[in-house]
């Protein structure tokens, strides 16, 4: 049976995705990895609501999002962003089928935190049939990071977490954060090559690991179980496959410590 491998691409990485990462995926795909790609898209995002001169603002480092935002984003994510990473990967001969996460009831959500952030979700279930059906037959699913209520109202979904409640879903072996630096740097920012759940939250405390960084590693903690046993943070702008090794800082449960 195949294995899954979640990749999550970084809206500040999908720009600049080098031939080498193109390559990786292609590694994956030829050793009968099942892939997915969940993106992100916030400085296109930005760029977009600056144009349009709608106000935006973050709380706790998600973005509030109001109906004039979230039209913008709805279209930024599955339209243009969705869109050039299906075609890139088209062009460089992997079969990619775009979907917005609202599509097929694949993510259902909850409100976030209604009162602080509006129309921000909270997954509450996938539904894997259409992703596991594209896969099933060759193909990579692409997913931007929309959900729906039970009330069918459209969120605007926090693209690391969209990526963890999807890789846990699909039972993925394997979830790995691309994004534009290449893995977790420590306090002299030198890339970290392993790291466990406790040296992540002494990192957090001692402020070496901080913004985007954060729900990045919280969803990869959220993740990391005995099916999932490590999660990958890499570069796109290099492989994140040398040798047949993962690339980039690998988070592992670590060793459980023995109370006898
Ligand atoms: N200890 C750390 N090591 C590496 N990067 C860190 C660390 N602490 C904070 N960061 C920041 O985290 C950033 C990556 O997260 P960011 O949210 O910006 O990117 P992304 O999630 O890939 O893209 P997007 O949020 O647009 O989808 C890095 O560019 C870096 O500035
Ligand atoms: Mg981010």
């Amino acid at each position: 049976m195949s294995k899954t491998v979640v990749l999550k691409c970084g809206g500040s990485t999908v720009h600049q995705l080098s031939e080498s990462f193109f390559q990786s995926l292609k590694a994956l795909i030829n050793n009968n990895w099942n892939v997915m790609i969940v993106h992100g898209g916030g400085p296109d995002i930005t760029n977009m609501l600056k144009a349009l001169k709608i106000e935006t603002e973050f709380f706790k480092g998600q973005r509030k999002t109001t109906e004039d935002v979230l039209e913008v984003a709805e279209m930024v994510l599955a339209g243009k962003i969705n869109k050039l990473l299906t075609n890139v990967l088209q062009d460089k001969g992997l079969d990619a089928i775009g979907l917005s996460g609202s599509d097929g009831g694949l993510l259902k959500a909850n409100y976030l935190d209604k009162e602080h952030l509006g129309l921000v979700g909270e997954v509450t279930s996938v539904q894997t049939s259409v992703v596991s059906l594209l896969m099933d037959n060759g193909y990579i699913p692409v997913v931007a990071p929309l959900a729906r209520t039970v009330e069918n109202e459209t969120l605007n979904v926090n693209a690391d977490l969209a990526a963890a409640a999807i890789a846990n879903a699909v039972s993925a072996e394997k979830f790995i954060f691309v994004t534009d630096v290449p893995g977790i740097l420590d306090g002299n920012k030198q890339l970290i090559e392993e790291i466990t759940p406790s040296e992540i939250n002494t990192l957090i405390e001692s402020e070496v690991i901080t913004g985007g960084m954060i729900p990045k590693v919280q969803s990869a903690l959220a993740t990391l179980s005995d099916n999932c046993q490590e999660v990958i943070i890499a570069s796109g702008q290099k492989a994140i496959i040398e040798d047949g090794h993962f690339t980039g800082t690998k988070i592992v449960k670590g060793m459980e410590v023995s109370t006898s």
